[in-house]
Formats: C-alpha cells, sequence, structure tokens
C-alpha cells in the first residue's frame, strides 16, 4: 500500500481538495484506494478507535465511486493528539492503525489539518509521498524550508516531499515571480501547478472530485497531471526500495471482490 499525506503547516491551501482528486485518479486507475480525513471533529470515534475498540474496517465508509472509500473525519484530531500524547508508542501509533488497511487497498491517501500536531508528525513519518500544496507566495519559501527542516531532524530519510503549486494566477507577477523563484531554490517542487479557478472552488459546492462530472475540463486534466506525477515518484520509490531489498517489485493486483465487499460499510 502506497501512503501519500497531503499536507501544509498552512491553512487554505487546497489539501482537502487535492486529497479528493489525487484519490478518485487512483481508484480510477484500478487502485483500491481510501482517504483518511483527519480533520478535527469531535465525536469521540478516535478514542475508540485509538484504544482498538473499534476495528479500523468499521470506520471506513464506500463513497459512490467505484474502488474509492473514506475513513470521514469524525474523530476528534484534538482527541487523537492527546491519546497519541500518552502514548510512548505515539511516533508510529498512525502506522498501527493503518496496518488493518494494508490488505484492501493499494493507496491510502491522508488529507491533514493544518498546524504541526502529533498526527502530523505521525503522517510526515508514515507517508511514502508527501504532497505539499504550496500558494506562490514568498512565505511558501519559509515554510518549505522549515518542513524539510524538520523531517530531516529527525531522520525520516524515507519520506519523499513532493510539493507543488497550487492555486497559481498566472496573470500576477508576484505569482509569476515567486514560482521562479522557488522553482530554482527547490528542484523538488512538481511541473504540474494548479490554477486558481472557479471550477475548483465549485468542486467543494458539487462535494465530488471534479473529474467525476466534468472528466474533460482543463481542471481535471491538471489533477491527471499532477496524479501521474506523483505515481512516477511512488514507482521509482518502490522500484529503490525492493532493489535495496533485493526483492523484484510485484505489481499489484487489483481485486475486486474488495469492492463493495462487506468490509466497506456502504453509504447511507
Ligand atoms: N485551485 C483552486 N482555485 C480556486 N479555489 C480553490 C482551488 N483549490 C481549492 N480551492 C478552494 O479553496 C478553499 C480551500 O481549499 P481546501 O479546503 O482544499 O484547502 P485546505 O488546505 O484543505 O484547507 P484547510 O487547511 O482548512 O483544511 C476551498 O473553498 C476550495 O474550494
Ligand atoms: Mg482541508
Amino acid at each position: 500500500m502506497e501512503i501519500i499525506g497531503v499536507y501544509n503547516f498552512k491553512g487554505g491551501v487546497g489539501k482537502t481538495t487535492t486529497a479528493v482528486n489525487l484519490a478518485y485518479r487512483s481508484a480510477a486507475e484500478d487502485w483500491p484506494t481510501v482517504v483518511w480525513d483527519l480533520d478535527p471533529q469531535d465525536t469521540g470515534a478516535a478514542k475508540e478507535l485509538i484504544r482498538g475498540q473499534t476495528p479500523l474496517r468499521d470506520v471506513v465508509v464506500a463513497t459512490e465511486h467505484e474502488r474509492l472509500d473514506l475513513i470521514p473525519a469524525d474523530f476528534s484530531y484534538r482527541k487523537m493528539d492527546v491519546h497519541l500524547d500518552k502514548r510512548h508508542d505515539a511516533a508510529t501509533l498512525l502506522l498501527k492503525l493503518m496496518r488493518p488497511l494494508q490488505e484492501r487497498y493499494a493507496c491510502l491517501i491522508l488529507d491533514c489539518p493544518p498546524g504541526l500536531s502529533l498526527v502530523s508528525e505521525n503522517v510526515m513519518h508514515a507517508a511514502d509521498a508527501l504532497v505539499v500544496p504550496l500558494l506562490p507566495t514568498p512565505l511558501s519559501a519559509r515554510m518549505l524550508e522549515q518542513l524539510f527542516a524538520f523531517i530531516a531532524a529527525r531522520h525520516w530519510h524515507d519520506v519523499n516531499v513532493l510539493p507543488f503549486f497550487s492555486m497559481v494566477d498566472r496573470r500576477r507577477a508576484l505569482h509569476k515571480e515567486t514560482v521562479a523563484e522557488l522553482r530554482a531554490r527547490f528542484p523538488a517542487i512538481l511541473k504540474t501547478e494548479v490554477p486558481y479557478g472557479s471550477e475548483f472552488e465549485r468542486m467543494a459546492a458539487r462535494r465530488a472530485p471534479i473529474e467525476s462530472y466534468a472528466p474533460a475540463s482543463a481542471a481535471a486534466e491538471t489533477y491527471r497531471a499532477l496524479w501521474r506525477e506523483i505515481d512516477g515518484h511512488l514507482m521509482s520509490l518502490s522500484n529503490s526500495r525492493a532493489a535495496r531489498s533485493g526483492t523484484a517489485t510485484t505489481e499489484f493486483a487489483a481485486d475486486s471482490d474488495l469492492i463493495g465487499s462487506p468490509w466497506s460499510a456502504g453509504r447511507g
């Protein structure tokens, strides 16, 4: 299972929009996919989950899209943080919680809340790829520096930080200059840029991935391009992992039995 975290310290940069659209594409590529919404809510479910009273599978719901499931936000992010705090294995707790997902999904996408917390730390530690939507403003340089420093200080060499520009308005000189400047400084930034546009905003109102209702749109193509880049990085990552461990890469075979199985409770 590939784990993709979508993260930025900052709020409102397009994390959730990115997570949902990447997840849709992943599922469309035949990968059973689950999005875990880690945004704050307070229903106490996190506590249950952390204590292991609720098997993780009971909190997964199917979406109306094939092969795409969701772990909704009715986990208390704050409580989860508190509980993470109490445990000495906090650094690996999220990884443990994710274990049962491994047999069922080829791709797990973690939609992070903004800010720095034990939850986001866990995500950074667990992710194969950390996708970082960046606003084209000078502050983003500082944010990226901090993020790279944070990860380096913890020796998490396995996490592949993949920033990309989000909400770019090419008509604005400041955006254009910032994009050029940051690209020169941070070669890790992906080529795909998500433009600022009302079609992205409308997605929130429709509560659906853009590709599900406007597959031929430029916006849908943008996310396909973003997915291809991320997928390419994940592939070279798993090849190097396989090379390190001396085993051949086995390609994931989508198991149609998993789709719509009783394991994932249907919606409604
Ligand atoms: N490319 C875009 N152009 C214009 N608006 C966008 C774009 N991407 C997302 N939006 C809008 O910007 C707002 C914030 O996006 P989103 O919720 O994805 O950000 P977020 O980083 O997840 O926010 P939070 O930190 O609050 O979770 C939403 O209203 C969304 O519809
Ligand atoms: Mg969000």
